[in-house]
């Protein structure tokens, strides 16, 4: 089924320089960049991104990181799009995220780990409608 997904290059993977990178192994992948942009997250829209986190222990130190540069979110569009690029990322705690995968080619942290995926097709919704309108 073709869906849309949320990709989005955290403040650390913008810094370091892999736009191109991540732009590149999504299209090689075959999937379609519907949009993308540079942007700053300011404090609410941080809280509302990550809403589902509000409760738990890491949600403040989250949201200053998000905060803390530009951030390159894009609109991803293709068959399964939501768990194929869940898989082109790899799992959260970028230290155990083999090779291969964005995280485990780019970071080396559970919370700087350089890209963040919708992880549910109702998610990808929220957030590309919070971020693109
Ligand atoms: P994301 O939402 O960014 O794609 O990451 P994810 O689904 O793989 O992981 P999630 O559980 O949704 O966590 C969101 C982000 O919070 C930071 N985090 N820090 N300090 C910690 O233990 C911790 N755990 C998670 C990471 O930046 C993670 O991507
Ligand atoms: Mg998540």
């Amino acid at each position: 089924m073709i869906e849309r997904t949320l990709l989005m290059i955290k403040p650390d993977g913008v810094r370091r320089g892999i736009t191109g990178e991540v732009i590149s192994r999504v299209e090689q992948k075959g999937l379609k960049i519907v949009n993308i942009k540079k942007i700053r997250f300011d404090e609410a829209l941080a809280r509302k991104f990550y809403a589902v986190h509000r409760d738990r222990p890491f949600f403040n130190d989250l949201v200053a990181f998000v905060i803390s540069g530009d951030v390159v979110p894009m609109i991803v569009e293709g068959d399964s799009a939501v768990a194929v690029v869940r898989r082109l990322i790899g799992p959260t705690n970028a230290s155990e995220a083999p090779p291969g995968t964005i995280r485990g080619d780019f970071a080396n942290s559970v919370q700087e780990n350089a890209v963040h995926a919708s992880d549910s097709a109702g998610n990808a919704d929220y957030e590309i409608s919070l971020i693109f309108g």
